[in-house]
């Protein structure tokens, strides 16, 4: 099988874990701007949508042509096999980036690939929401094709259709748990759990849950896929997942709609019986009984300008939270470093952002 380069999207300041997660699969990685370098063959990129906890999507390098103008844009176009990426008739997004080139006009360049490739594979190919999602980079005289295997973003595993207040993405939320050291082998607790997610996320990383499981992808689509190699790797991903965890993963919230919230999406990640999940204050959260481990939560951010409920106090909470329990470590989400410092003794370690808002992760260790 023949290798493509693929580019792995992934939000600002994870790409050193992400990099991570890339290798632990046998891949090479390299770190870019919100995003990893590799490369591999159709089934690389299958296992990267299914096993990546921390990205948001896997493009694939379909070709390399050089062009100027645009009529050679639509020739060259033209002699790519698009037939092995889209299907006659399917529907066709197509982002386009151009730098330093002449070609300039993102919707003429959208105009003439998309004829080629709609001449290409003997189909009309009109635009639309769902279907094949094709990016075209000009730099100079260089233009790349990128197709999306994903689809959906990488971070919709299919379990969370109920969201509470204010949900942290499950990328990020996997993202979080990772930088916090936690080995997979001790307790965890999220005491502010919202919709479930960080308990979540942890439970399904410690039994060795895939992912992308149990959701499509957008290479399904693709002409070439064999569904029977899909299947035989998906069943394998299942097949090494251990049935439940031999320690305790406790998360609350005293919010008691997000206890209901929250049930219904471990359930649907197949977890329930790995989370304990009970209504309380910060100030009472239980603490499972036995060793200690990490608490890992995403308070509430608060408004952008300071505006809302002043926020203070419940970070001096956690960090008390924290401070009576010896031996547990901290990890937390915050939007400011002015709520952050509330927490005696924990340190930024990533910057990243959530739907255009800067957030950061910090850390206490024991
Ligand atoms: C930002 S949300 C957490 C979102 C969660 N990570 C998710 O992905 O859905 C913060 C949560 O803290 C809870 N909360 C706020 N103050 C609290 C307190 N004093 N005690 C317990 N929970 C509290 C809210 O009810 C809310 O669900």
């Amino acid at each position: 099988m023949s290798a493509f380069p693929i580019h792995i999207r992934c939000a600002p300041g994870l790409e050193a874990i992400v990099t991570d997660e890339v290798r632990a699969l046998g891949l090479p990685a390299e770190a870019l701007g919100a995003g990893v370098s590799s490369e591999g063959n159709v089934a690389d990129v299958q296992r990267l949508n299914l096993e990546l906890g921390c990205a948001q999507r896997v493009l694939v390098r379909v070709a390399e042509r050089k062009a100027g103008k645009l009529d050679k844009l639509e020739s060259k176009t033209g002699s790519i096999a698009w037939n092995k990426w889209v299907a006659p008739h399917q529907s066709l997004t197509i982002a386009v980036k151009s730098q330093r080139s002449r070609l300039y006009h993102s919707g003429a360049v959208d105009e003439r690939v998309r004829r080629a490739i709609g001449e290409r594979i003997g189909g009309w190919a009109p635009d639309g929401v769902s279907g094949a999602r094709l990016e075209v980079r000009v730099q100079g005289d260089s233009v790349t094709y990128w197709i999306d295997s994903s689809g959906e973003a990488l971070n919709r595993r299919g379990y969370r259709l109920e969201t509470a207040k204010a949900p942290l993405r499950e990328d990020l939320a996997n993202a979080l748990i990772r930088s916090s050291g936690w080995d997979r082998q001790t307790p965890l607790v999220d005491p502010m759990m919202g919709s479930g997610t960080l308990p979540i996320e942890a439970a399904r990383m410690a039994r060795g849950i895939a992912p992308g499981v149990d959701r499509e992808f957008a290479f399904e689509s693709f002409p070439t896929f064999e569904r029977e190699a899909w299947d035989t790797m998906k069943a394998a991903a299942r097949e090494r997942a251990k049935d439940a965890l031999p320690f305790p993963i406790h998360g609350s919230d005293r919010d008691a709609g997000a206890i209901g919230i929250a049930t219904r999406n471990a359930e649907r990640a197949g977890v329930a019986s790995d989370l304990t999940l009970t209504q309380a204050a910060i100030s009472a959260a239980p603490f499972p009984e036995g060793p200690s481990g990490v608490l890992v939560t995403n308070p509430p951010w608060g408004g952008r300008l300071g505006k809302g409920r002043d926020l203070r106090p419940l970070y001096q909470t956690l960090g008390k939270l924290a401070d009576e329990h010896p031996g547990w470590a901290l990890a937390f989400v915050a939007t400011k470093g002015r709520l952050a410092g509330q927490v005696e003794g924990s340190e930024k370690v990533l910057a990243t952002n959530q739907g255009g808002r800067d957030i950061a992760f910090y850390e206490r260790g024991v």
